[in-house]
C-alpha cells in the first residue's frame, strides 16, 4: 500500500510517499481500505514535533479515516468485510489501509460520504462535548463561534443549531463567512470591520452572548470574553492563533465561567462515554439534525499542501486526503 511517512520532524514538505507492507489483522481489530483520511491541526503538530505525544520515527500520521472493512480479526463479531465504517486509528491513517481496534470503529449512516465521515469525529465530538456536556447549552441561547469557517468552528455551528441555539460566527475571509452562514450561523462577522464586543451586543440585544466557542485564541479572545452576558460560558478549545492572556476581572464581572475543553484526553479516559457521544452524533446525522460540510479533497501526494493550507489559515472547513 502507499502511505505518507514522517522520517524527520519538521515542516510538512519533509513527508514522503512510500510503499509499505499492508497492516496485519490482529485479534480484536479490523483492517480498513481507506477511502478518505481527515487532515487535522493535530496532525501538523505531530509531524512538526510540537504535540505533547511524540511517536517514534518513522511513523504514518493520520488518526481519522473512513472506508470499507477489508479484513476482520479473531473475536470481531459486530463488523463484516465490505461494511462502510469510520475509525479513529490513533496514527497510520494517511495510507491505503490501516488497522484499528474494533472499539474505535463505527458503522456509517448512508447520508455520510467517506470524506465527510473521515473529517467528522474530532470536530463534532469536541463540539458536542463542549456545548452539550460542558456548557449545558439550552435552546434559544446565543452562541458566538470564533474561527467560524474552520473545522471546529463549522462543527460547533452545526451542533449549536441542532441543540436549538442561535449562532453568530466570526471569520476572517468572505469564503469562510459564507461557509459559516451555510452551516447555520444567522449572523457572520468580519472582526476587521466591526468591533467584536459591540457587534455581539447589538446582535444579542444588549445583554451579551451566553456562550463563546473559541478554537482560535489570539487577540479576539479578550473582546469575545467581554461580549459575554451574565453567567456566560467561555469555552477554551484551542489556540490556532496563539495562547492569549486575559485579565481575570473579566471572569469575575457578570459571574462569567471559563471552561477548559480537552476532548482528546477526556475521550481517552472515558472510552465508553465517547462511544455513546459519537453514536449520538451519528444518530443526529441519520435524522438530518446535522449535515457535515463536505471537506476539500487532496490526493495523498498533496499532503504537504493540505497541511500547509491548514496551518497558513487558507483552508475553509475540513480537509481530507484521498489515497
Ligand atoms: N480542545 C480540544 O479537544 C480540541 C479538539 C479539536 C481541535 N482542537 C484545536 O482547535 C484548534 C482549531 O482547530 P480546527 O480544526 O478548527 O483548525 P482550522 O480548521 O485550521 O481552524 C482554525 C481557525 O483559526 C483561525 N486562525 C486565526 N489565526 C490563525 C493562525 N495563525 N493559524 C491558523 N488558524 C488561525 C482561522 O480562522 P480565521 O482565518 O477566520 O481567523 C482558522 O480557520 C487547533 O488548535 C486544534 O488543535 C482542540
Amino acid at each position: 500500500m502507499r502511505a505518507v511517512v514522517c522520517h524527520e520532524l519538521g515542516p510538512p514538505s519533509l513527508l514522503r510517499i512510500e510503499e509499505r507492507p499492508d497492516p496485519e489483522v490482529r485479534p480484536g481489530t479490523v483492517v480498513i481500505d481507506v477511502e478518505a483520511a481527515g487532515v487535522n491541526f493535530v496532525d501538523a503538530l505531530f509531524v512538526g514535533g510540537r504535540y505533547q505525544i511524540k511517536p517514534p520515527l518513522p511513523f504514518v500520521p493520520g488518526n481519522e479515516v473512513a472506508g470499507r472493512v477489508a479484513a476482520v480479526g479473531e473475536g470481531v463479531d459486530a463488523l463484516s468485510i465490505g461494511q462502510r465504517v469510520l475509525a479513529n486509528c490513533g496514527l497510520g491513517g494517511y495510507a491505503g489501509k490501516v488497522a484499528a481496534p474494533v472499539a474505535s470503529v463505527f458503522t456509517l449512516p448512508d447520508r455520510l460520504s467517506a470524506p465527510q465521515a473521515a473529517t467528522f469525529t474530532q470536530s463534532y465530538s469536541t463540539s458536542l462535548f463542549a456545548l452539550r456536556d460542558r456548557a449545558q447549552l439550552a435552546e434559544g441561547e446565543r452562541v458566538v463561534v470564533l474561527g467560524g469557517g474552520g473545522g471546529v468552528g463549522l462543527a460547533a455551528i452545526g451542533v449549536a443549531r441542532a441543540l436549538g441555539a442561535r449562532v453568530l460566527a466570526v471569520a476572517s475571509s468572505a469564503p469562510k463567512r459564507a461557509a459559516a452562514a451555510g452551516a447555520g450561523a444567522e449572523e457572520v462577522l468580519d472582526p476587521e470591520v466591526a468591533p467584536l464586543k459591540d457587534a455581539v451586543r447589538a446582535w444579542a440585544g444588549g445583554t451579551g452572548a451566553d456562550v463563546v466557542v473559541d478554537p482560535v485564541g489570539g487577540p479576539l479572545a479578550e473582546p469575545a470574553l467581554r461580549a459575554l452576558g451574565d453567567g456566560g460560558r467561555y469555552l477554551v478549545i484551542g489556540f490556532a492563533a496563539s495562547i492569549p492572556s486575559i485579565p481575570l476581572n473579566q471572569v469575575l464581572l457578570r459571574n462569567r465561567n471559563v471552561l477548559g475543553i480537552d476532548w482528546g484526553i477526556w475521550a481517552m479516559q472515558h472510552a465508553a462515554e465517547q462511544r455513546i457521544l459519537l453514536e449520538d452524533l451519528l444518530e443526529m446525522v441519520e435524522v438530518g439534525r446535522i449535515e457535515p460540510v463536505a471537506p476539500t479533497e487532496y490526493r495523498l501526494e498533496e499532503v504537504g499542501r493540505a497541511l500547509d493550507d491548514l496551518m497558513k489559515r487558507r483552508a475553509v472547513g475540513k480537509l481530507a486526503l484521498i489515497p
